[in-house]
């Protein structure tokens, strides 16, 4: 089992295979950035897969797919099928925009992957359009559906932010509810490539427009997740992710790869170790040692949750994948 250098169990990687993205929300990436990544800096599925290999060997057992929008790059279903023909059991998961989603479900589904997490922020068109800036909404509850259908575990996240869409919480938590499908707030979380003046709303924000209709209990959560989990009177649960929250980091169990072989310890931070020769070579014993290096400055907490947290994130979200 890996443990960080606070002695935090670490069985959990975010694999971010591109930092592209179809769409262009408010609160990540409002322009097109000024230049990609070119597509040769990527890893390679082969060269993510061996890094991922030495992870699950080391006692990885959770797993999540990431962007960007992970689903634009090609062959992600056999990506899928790699790590999950590895080894059994493993906990395979993607967060997607869910725009290519309905294409895709069946495939990655047999592939082998178990839950995805879909950004749902909003169920009006022309507030669709105005945070991805694009009409997505039809594509995005199609691709939700199908998800269902063809029995992939649903997650929605969604980020509520003032003026924007901040009057549907009610309404969303509905939507899910009916759906049977869980949903996480999430508090927007403050970074350079978000567009000016956006504002996000704190937990308690956010339960007291829930409070107006509901009365809800919090639960204890499930360990080393980082949203608090509530239940209303009818047995729903909701989560909100509150990064600013003191103990935010308390159990926090994961690392973070991005597409050019970065590999992060802490969202926020800015230590991090690239991986991208030692795959590239082969080179098992090196991979592990960089791996342990960047466990051992994996941070206590992130910056949103210590006092100097109007500081804002100069990592990209696209690139870490949230
Ligand atoms: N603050 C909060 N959540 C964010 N996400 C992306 N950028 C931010 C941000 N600045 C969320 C997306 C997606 C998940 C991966 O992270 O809504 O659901
Ligand atoms: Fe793309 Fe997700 Fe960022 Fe929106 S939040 S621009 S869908 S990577």
């Amino acid at each position: 089992m890996l443990r960080d250098g606070h002695g935090r169990k670490v069985n959990y990687l975010r694999v971010s295979v591109t930092q592209r993205c179809n769409f262009r929300c408010q609160y990540c990436m409002p322009e097109k950035p000024f230049s990609w990544v070119p597509k040769e800096n990527l890893l390679s599925f082969e060269e993510l897969f061996l890094f991922i290999k030495i992870c699950i060997d080391e006692g990885v057992d959770k797993i999540r797919i990431t962007g960007g929008e992970p689903l634009l790059r090609n062959g992600l279903s056999g990506f899928i099928k790699m790590i999950s023909d590895y080894k059994s059991g493993l906990d395979i998961a993607l967060t997607t925009n869910g725009y290519l989603l309905s294409d895709l479900a069946q495939e990655l589904k047999d592939a082998g992957l178990i839950r995805i997490n879909v950004s749902l922020d909003t169920l009006r068109h022309d507030v669709a359009k105005k945070i991805a800036g694009k009409d997505v909404l039809t594509k995005v509850l199609d691709g939700i559906s199908r998800a269902q259908e063809v029995g992939l575990g649903v997650k929605i996240n969604n980020v509520p932010l003032k003026h924007v869409n901040s009057d549907e919480i009610i309404e969303i938590l509905e939507y899910c509810k009916k759906r049977d499908m869980s949903i996480r707030f999430i508090e927007y979380m403050e970074n350079r490539y978000a567009k000016d003046k956006i504002q996000g709303m704190s937990e308690e924000e956010i339960k007291k427009v829930i409070a107006t209709k509901y009365k809800f209990v919090e639960i204890k959560r499930e360990s080393s997740s980082p949203s608090k989990l509530y239940e209303l009177e009818n047995g729903y649960q909701f989560g909100i992710i509150n990064p600013h929250a003191h103990d935010f980091c308390e159990d926090c169990n994961r690392i973070r790869l991005t597409a050019e072989g970065v590999l992060i310890p802490c969202l926020y931070f800015e230590e991090a170790m690239n991986i991208k020769k030692a795959v590239q070579n082969g080179n098992i014993i090196e991979a592990t040692k960089i791996l342990k290096e960047v466990l051992k400055n994996k941070p206590e907490k992130n910056r949103w949750s210590t006092d100097e947290n109007n500081e804002i994130s100069n990592r990209a979200f696209y690139e870490t994948g949230g």
